[in-house]
């Protein structure tokens, strides 16, 4: 349904407390916009007031976004967040270090208010992650580092993990990001032997992850979630890499279900969408879905002061946006690549305002990443989506119902 229909559905159902002259009065008018709307249909379901969700759904693909908590208390942030968004990703919540702080002590306040939030604005949760070198317990990796913890223990120590966690929230997880960043930056890339768990553990523990997270929740879409594994590095070695990694996986009868691809972007490298939608190509034809799951385009921001501080900021909100227009085609390439494959499910962005952005703080001068400049205006690169969504309708295998279910 459009919005403005649901506005005017809406508008009706408030009236009915109201004189029966001004009910009827309601009703016409009622009627007459829905013949204009009828009218033109496609016209209304590509409106500037078109959310990406609505506009996603009309083509069968969530778009969703990346959460942390301050965009879930920020009145202003978690509007946009339930408005825009038909999937939500914890940035943060659901990683090792943050729900398990000490041995046997959990915190999961931040992962809950997010799964509760997503399910009161009907949004699905991508959960995010649980085999990862990054952001792990200081009292796990310590203990690893000075022979407390043997390889035996911390085996287990992984097996409970990934238990407790998928078993919380089992049955509210659409996708499960079971394993994160295992493949080498080089090229060729191979599955690294120096990862911390592969190192410990070996790399059969990969199949053991995904068939224990699979035991904790059987209906949750189990993937490979990695960067620059769809064509970002030119070269495809990485994507050469996870294709023989995923492929063995499900030779070996394994339960992995999708491929994520996080698609951060930064405008100094090369990226070329076509190459982009051959390797999704190529996941999906191992039967396995796809997804987009953190883009960002960055690019290198004007500074202020002489320790390259980027002017992207909460107190210098001047947004330099209008110096990157590329920030725009890149996220369209990587949005279209998914719409091109019809095993991509979501598109996810990591984060959508620049102000909250992880950029400035990993990447040093850069910014610019975001669809929503440092005021919450919406650049250009939110509307490029928005259009680019609009004319996917047409594409012959993504006609149909504006359902979000499928
Ligand atoms: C990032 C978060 O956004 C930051 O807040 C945190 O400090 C570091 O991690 N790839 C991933 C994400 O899979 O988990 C990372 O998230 C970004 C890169």
């Amino acid at each position: 349904m459009t919005k403005s229909f649901r506005t005017i559905l809406a508008g009706s159902r408030r009236s009915e407390g109201a004189p029966r002259n001004v009910r009827l009065m309601v009703a016409v008018a009622a009627g007459v916009l829905m013949l204009a709307g009828a009218a033109s249909a496609d016209e209304a379901s590509t409106s500037a007031s078109s959310t990406l969700r609505e506009l996603g759904a009309q083509v069968q693909l969530r778009i969703g976004t990346a959460a942390v908590p301050n965009d879930l208390s920020d009145p202003t942030l978690a509007q946009i967040t339930a408005d825009q968004f038909s999937v939500l990703t914890p940035g943060n919540e659901m990683k090792w270090q943050v729900v398990e702080p000490s041995p046997g002590t959990f915190n999961w306040t931040g992962a809950d208010n997010l799964v509760n939030f997503a399910e009161e604005h009907r949004e699905r949760v991508r959960g995010h992650t649980l085999v990862w070198h990054n952001q792990l317990p200081n009292w796990l990796t310590q203990g690893v580092a000075n022979g407390t913890i043997s390889d035996a223990q911390l085996r287990d120590l992984l097996h409970q993990h990934i238990t407790t966690e998928v078993s919380r929230y089992r049955g509210r997880i659409w996708q499960w990001d079971v394993v994160n960043e295992m493949m080498t930056d080089s090229n060729p890339s191979q599955l690294n032997p120096n990862d911390f768990w592969i190192a410990h553990l070996g790399a059969g523990l990969l199949a053991d992850v995904f068939r224990w997270a699979h035991a904790a929740d059987p209906d949750a879409l189990l993937c490979y979630n990695d960067y620059n594994i769809a064509g970002e590095d030119g070269s495809n070695a990485k994507f050469n890499a996870a294709f023989t990694t995923v492929k063995s996986l499900l030779a070996q009868k394994v339960p992995i279900d999708c491929v994520g691809d996080q698609g951060h972007l930064d405008l100094q490298f090369g990226f070329n969408p076509i190459l982009m939608t051959q390797d999704l190509r190529a996941y999906a034809s191992l039967g396995l879905k796809v997804a987009i799951t953190e883009a960002d385009v960055r690019t290198f921001v004007e500074t202020t002061d002489s320790d390259q501080t980027p002017i992207v900021s909460k107190t210098d909100p001047t947004p330099s946006h209008t110096a990157n227009p590329a920030g725009a085609d890149w996220y369209v390439g990587m949005l279209q690549s998914c719409l091109a494959v019809k095993a991509c499910i979501s598109f996810t962005v990591w984060g959508f305002a620049d102000a909250e952005s992880w950029i400035p703080g990993t990447f040093k001068g850069e910014g610019d990443a975001d669809l929503y400049d440092v005021n919450l205006n919406p650049k250009p690169q939110y509307t490029a989506l928005q259009q680019t969504l609009s004319l996917a309708r047409g594409a012959p295998h993504r006609g149909g119902s504006s359902r979000e279910e499928d």
